[in-house]
């Protein structure tokens, strides 16, 4: 963090601090890692105590102390250490956060939010800014009232650009994320169905996303995906300047001639002002293109030239685990672990890629539930199944009984297709997908085992479970033999 005395970070949260005899609030210097988890505590460092719903962070001060944390955010005093005390650590987190943004005032700040998308575009975002000078973009989704402030805090006096996921699950959770963030540049990616349960509805999650766009200043940027009319829509939420970014003929940043190659990697041509650039990500999906073109609107608007973020988007390799991680096995079987996460746009995404890196080859979507969906969620899984046969999947594993309704789905448009388009000739019958359901990772990992071969691509998918992350792992480890 930038440093600041013990005594300026209870000025900006509001606490009282309490001392031990002899320190002198006003002489100690925060300057070390800011963590909620004592474990990631170190040297010069404040150790912020959350009551959790499984744990009190005041019972490991002590801990985070050990570790070289020089003061602790509390909501009691915790005997021994000097501590700043405030009525709720949460409110004073977010404080502390907006103070060291303030304090900062070249630093430009840029949010970002969607459905899907957020930490790839994150990560994709770090990488390039960080060609043109410092940039705060850690790895991972730290995108919650804890994420956000934990992010904020990573900044020192050099950083110049910081990159923030700004996640919601209602009403309400991103314009509290964009007070403690105060973004200048803010990027809309989609608006799906992810946390549609929590929301209540399509138009909740709209209304959610657009608060990060009215939390721009005039002299802000808002980056709009032309394409999802739900972002476009947005345009009308903000007193910043818009950016439309996709693939829609009005785009300011405009992609064309979007192509998958047989890796599932995208190239395609970027439109910016009269200026024209092919670019080929390494990236696997062609969602990445959407994501690749709101990085391009970003860092332009930044300073940087399209050249230096084109070919800084070239070079750029997946930062955060699980997320369309690709692994071409020796013995020819390709694993694809994109179970990080999943709702049915990303599932959507991944079966086309799957789709593409399939031509000629047998593919298998190892497919788990997605969760908070709520009264959609067996309409939805249903949908999904349905789109994993219109992709051609071949082995569809459909792991663990929540994820029931994907495998029906696809059972009934298998049939449904197989009956319009009977089987002719010696090609493939048409709608062959064979669906086969298992109880959990282990069950998969063994009927995998049995009957991988060479050529295989196999999607991994679901939404955190961490069964089947570990399962696309353990299958990609030079250790498993399975031919
Ligand atoms: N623009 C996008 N549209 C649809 N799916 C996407 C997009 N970008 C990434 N994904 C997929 O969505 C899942 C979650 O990606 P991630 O970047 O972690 O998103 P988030 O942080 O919003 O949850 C991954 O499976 C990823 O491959
Ligand atoms: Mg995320």
């Amino acid at each position: 963090m930038i440093a600041l005395t013990v005594a300026q970070v209870a000025r900006l949260t509001g606490g009282s601090v309490v001392a031990p005899a002899g320190v002198d609030p006003a002489a100690v210097v925060v300057d070390g890692p800011v963590v909620t988890d004592s474990r990631e505590a170190g040297p010069g460092g404040l150790f912020v105590a959350r009551v959790g719903e499984h744990a009190d962070g005041h019972d490991f001060v002590a801990a985070a102390v050990e570790r070289g944390a020089v003061a602790a955010l509390v909501d009691r005093p915790v005997d021994g250490v000097l501590c700043i005390v405030v009525a709720d650590t949460q409110e004073a987190f977010a404080e502390l956060a907006r103070g060291v943004v303030a304090a900062l005032p070249a630093l430009a700040v840029i949010g970002i939010t969607g459905s899907s998308g957020k930490t790839s575009t994150k990560d994709l975002l770090g990488t390039v800014l960080a060609v043109s000078g410092p940039t705060v973009a850690p790895v991972g989704s730290y995108n919650s009232e804890v994420g956000v402030p934990l992010t904020v805090c990573r900044v020192t006096a050099d950083t110049r650009f910081l990159v923030v996921e700004m996640g919601a699950r209602g009403v309400g959770h991103i314009a509290y994320l964009a007070r403690m963030a105060p973004p200048r540049i803010g990027v809309v990616l989609n608006v799906g169905t992810a946390h549609v349960g929590e929301f209540g509805s399509r138009e909740a999650i709209a209304r959610a996303k657009s608060e990060l766009v009215a939390a721009l200043p005039g002299d802000g940027v808002a980056v709009l995906n032309a394409d999802d009319p739900a972002v476009r829509a947005m345009a009308t939420a903000t007193a910043a300047r818009v950016v439309l970014v996709g693939e829609a003929a009005d785009a300011d940043v405009r992609a064309g001639d979007v192509v998958l190659d047989r890796a599932g990697r995208p190239s395609f041509t970027v439109h910016l002002g009269g200026t024209t650039r092919t670019v080929q990500l390494r990236l696997v999906g062609g969602h990445h293109v959407g994501n690749a073109l709101a990085v391009v609107a970003v860092a332009t608007e930044l300073g940087m030239s399209l050249e230096d973020v084109c070919a800084a988007l070239e070079s750029a390799v997946p930062v955060s685990r699980w997320r369309m991680e690709v692994t071409d096995r020796a013995d020819g079987v390709t694993l694809v672990n994109d179970a990080y996460n999943a709702n049915p746009d990303s599932m959507r995404a991944a079966l086309a890629a799957l789709e593409r890196m399939g031509e000629g080859r047998r593919t298998w979507a190892v497919l788990g539930t997605m969760l908070e969906l709520g009264d959609e969620s067996e309409a939805l899984h249903a949908e999904v199944g349905a789109e994993a046969v219109a992709r051609g999947v071949d082995e569809l594993l459909v792991v663990g009984s929540p994820a029931a309704p994907l495998a029906a789905g696809a059972r009934t448009a298998a049939g449904a297709r197989a009956a319009a388009d009977p089987a002719s000739g010696d090609g493939p019958p048409p709608g062959r997908t064979r669906v086969r359901e298992v109880a959990d990772a282990d069950a998969a990992a063994a009927l995998l085992r049995d009957e991988l071969r060479a050529g295989d691509v196999v999607l991994f998918k679901s939404s955190r479970d961490a069964g089947l992350r570990l399962l696309g792992d353990r299958l990609a480890g030079p250790t498993e033999d399975l031919t």
